[in-house]
């Protein structure tokens, strides 16, 4: 997975440094190290949950941009892939990016999307500098695709009441935002219920939020709070509405949230010199929640939730599944042609098994007869 090469090059024309590689780095070096800078004080204040994408734009469009653009994207693949009649039958697809900012959540959803349809894209934010950085990016998007119309309002939307529209959503996505509208333990079901109002019958909400304990697990809370009181539906990360595994697991030291490998860009790279930040994982929690029950049986598979450890004799991993956490667990020496494909998954993706050995609860065992499937990937 990578950040599409117009959107890395027009982000450094926004930054000022076009020509950034590691031959012209050295030229850079003042930008450079005022980027740098910026990132340690966003960091802090992230830690201390103050928000100031704002402040260090700088930092954050060259930094956050392109991590929370490609998560959007990765969304947006998996929800086509495993949910495609919720966009099928749309000749144009209308999408909402709420506390938008740069508009990462919109154009990932955009390029994850991205076939012979139309687009209109709406984002909203209380920031004026932050829409001012959209309506630049968005100008290389129209030049490009004919196709898509772009809208920008500043708007307080803590409240989660929108004008009332004909042609209701098809998605609205709050990329990281949540955790700035909402400062306290939880997030309010009843904010989800008004938004959903929004969204037309097949329509959707997806929620990204940092990947940070206390955040995840409000999500955590939220996606229970969601089907206990019957107010939507849960269409992932979970395939199934029973508890959640990690809720309760290791006395509440457990989150769901994702880590997916991708390639960064080079001029990311060159940034990271010094920070040695981890920027080779994407690393977020995310819901997708939906207004009518599209949720499709996906009996027999399941979400792989850890990475896959690599141990003497064994490969193993963990499998969120209705009846709880599994260990799923394969010896080296029982590598057959029908399961090694157990040898190529990752956190995240969706695999399912024929003559699978389960005869001891949550613990789970790949046998020379048992066939792995991977029936997703995430970072495809
Ligand atoms: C951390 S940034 C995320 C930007 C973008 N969604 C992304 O993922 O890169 C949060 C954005 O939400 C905006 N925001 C905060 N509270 C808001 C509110 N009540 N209504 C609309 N936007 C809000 C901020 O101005 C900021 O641009």
């Amino acid at each position: 997975m990578r950040l599409p090469a117009e959107i890395e090059q027009r982000i450094l024309e926004l930054i000022s440094m076009p020509d950034l590689n590691w031959k012209s780095a050295r030229v850079h070096n003042k930008k450079l190290n005022r980027i740098r800078n910026q990132m340690y004080k966003l960091t802090d204040d992230f830690a201390q949950a103050i928000p100031s994408a704002d402040k260090y734009s700088d930092a954050y469009f060259a930094y956050n941009f392109p991590m929370n653009f490609v998560k959007a994207m990765v969304l947006a693949k998996e929800v086509n892939c495993l949910y495609p009649q919720l966009f099928n039958n749309k000749d144009t697809i209308r999408i909402l990016d709420i506390g938008c900012g740069e508009g990462a959540g919109m154009f990932g959803l955009y390029y994850g999307l991205k076939n012979s349809k139309k687009f209109v894209l709406t984002g909203i934010d209380t920031s004026t500098q932050m829409l001012k950085k959209c309506k630049n990016m968005t100008h290389s998007l129209k030049n490009k695709d004919a196709c898509i119309r772009v809208k920008l309002r500043r708007q307080d939307v803590s409240h989660g009441l929108l004008k009332k529209k004909i042609n209701k959503y098809n998605i609205v996505i709050f990329a990281n935002v949540l955790a700035e509208i909402f400062t306290g333990d939880n997030i309010p079901v009843k904010f989800i219920e008004r938004i959903l109002k929004s969204t037309d019958d097949d329509g959707v909400i997806i929620i990204i939020e940092p990947a940070a304990k206390n955040l995840s697990r409000r999500l955590m809370d939220l996606r229970n709070e969601i089907i206990q009181k019957h107010k939507g539906y849960i269409l992932l990360p979970c395939l199934h509405k029973n508890e959640c595994p990690l809720y309760e697991i290791r006395k509440q030291k457990e989150w769901c949230h994702q880590s997916i490998s991708w390639h960064s860009p080079v001029y990311m790279k060159i940034i990271n010199q010094g920070l040695n930040r981890e920027i080779d994982y994407l690393k977020f929690s995310y819901l997708v929640i939906s207004k009518k029950d599209h949720r499709k049986r996906y009996d027999g598979c399941y979400s792989v939730i850890s990475p896959l450890f690599r141990e003497k004799g064994r490969k193993r991993c963990f499998l969120c599944t209705p009846a709880g956490r599994i260990e799923l667990v394969r010896l080296n020496k029982l590598k057959t042609q029908a399961n090694r494909e157990f040898d190529r998954i990752s956190k995240g993706d969706i695999i399912s098994f024929e003559n699978l050995v389960q005869t001891i609860p949550h613990y789970w065992r790949i046998a020379e007869n048992t066939k792995v499937k991977i029936t997703y990937r995430k970072n495809n």
